[in-house]
């Protein structure tokens, strides 16, 4: 991973230069708060797939981590379009984080401390690797339950709560999974350590609801219209654990994901252990969006232009 700059307080520095001090507020504690936007290359152009919604969900988290955004939805739009061009990347994945840096005290209330922020951009491709995106992914029901309830604000992307995160898909790939899907403190259905989940049953669609303990995912809410547009009932429910042994369809859904299916839930095969009908027919659409090929009836896409540069990657 690596490109040739990162944006940071209003500078577009070298890869190398882009550093912070040992001594941050966020490097000890969590106190920062981010985004994963994805653009896409399309005739030439790059595609940013839902910003101003990414932007918005920033400073709402920016909100409650009480972290001060230095930038609106408008000029986190501008600053990502300068990076892609900067890099000369048409199609990347977009980390834009603020983050508390260097204070005067080390204390754990840093409103003391500057805010700062960044955004980076690298071309990366299918999260779960290109071939899961067909075949599946293997998964396993984590022994531990997403931070929540009142403890953590799991509608907000604020680092932290990432170490939640990272405990599930360690414990997953220790077991040779893919991917962990957490319980909430209820012991409903929550989400992946970085997924939306989907559950389909009788052609009919479920995924958790904002109570239980979820982030409210841009892709979530895309696949919902695209799932009601080709007339399915989506519902956002309490989703008790044993629906994933009886799903006859579960898929993921993220930024980094995109829409991705499971073929097994603790070695149990969902269906009969192959991408389902529901989850191409969603997969088509969206991967359609993506690549230009079929209509964003919905707007979801921004163009900007990023000239073709020589040894980069477009
Ligand atoms: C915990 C968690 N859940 C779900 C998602 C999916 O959200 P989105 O579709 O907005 O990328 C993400 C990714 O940002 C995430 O980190």
């Amino acid at each position: 991973m690596k490109a040739d700059y990162v944006w940071k307080n209003g500078e577009m520095l070298p890869w190398e230069r882009a550093q912070v001090h040992v001594m941050s507020h966020a490097l000890h504690y969590g106190s920062s708060v981010f985004e994963g936007v994805r653009a896409y290359e399309i005739r030439e152009k790059s595609a940013i797939m839902c910003g101003p919604e990414h932007y918005e969900r920033l400073l709402f988290s920016c909100k409650v981590a009480r972290i001060p955004s230095p930038l609106s939805v408008g000029q986190w739009m501008e600053v990502t379009a300068d990076t892609l061009r900067a890099n000369g990347h048409r199609s990347a994945y977009i980390r834009p984080l603020v983050y508390r840096g260097l204070g005067p005290t080390m204390g754990l209330d840093g409103r003391g401390c500057p805010s700062e922020a960044l955004l980076a951009s690298m071309p990366w491709g299918a999260y779960l690797g290109e071939d899961a995106l067909v075949q599946g992914v293997d998964v396993q029901v984590s022994s531990w339950r997403r931070s929540g309830s009142g403890a953590a604000s799991t509608l907000a992307k604020i680092g932290g709560q990432y170490v939640n995160s990272q405990s599930i898909v360690m414990e997953a790939r220790d077991n040779g999974m893919s991917e962990g899907i957490a319980l909430d403190g209820n012991g409903l259905v929550s989400e992946g350590s970085g997924e939306n989940v989907f559950i389909v049953c009788k052609k009919e669609i479920f995924t958790p609801s904002l109570s239980s303990s979820i982030l409210c995912g841009i892709t979530r809410n895309c696949v919902m219209r695209i799932a009601r547009d080709l007339g399915y009932t989506v519902t956002e429910a309490s989703v008790p654990r044993e629906m994933l042994y009886l799903a006859d369809e579960i898929f993921f859904t993220g930024t980094a994901v995109e829409v991705c299916p499971v073929r097994s839930v603790d070695r149990m095969p969902v269906g009969n252990g192959q991408r389902g009908p529901v989850t191409r027919a969603i997969q088509e659409i969206y991967f359609g969006i993506m690549r230009g090929t079929h209509p964003d009836k919905w707007n979801w896409l921004t163009h900007v232009s990023v000239p073709a540069r020589q040894g980069a990657p477009a």
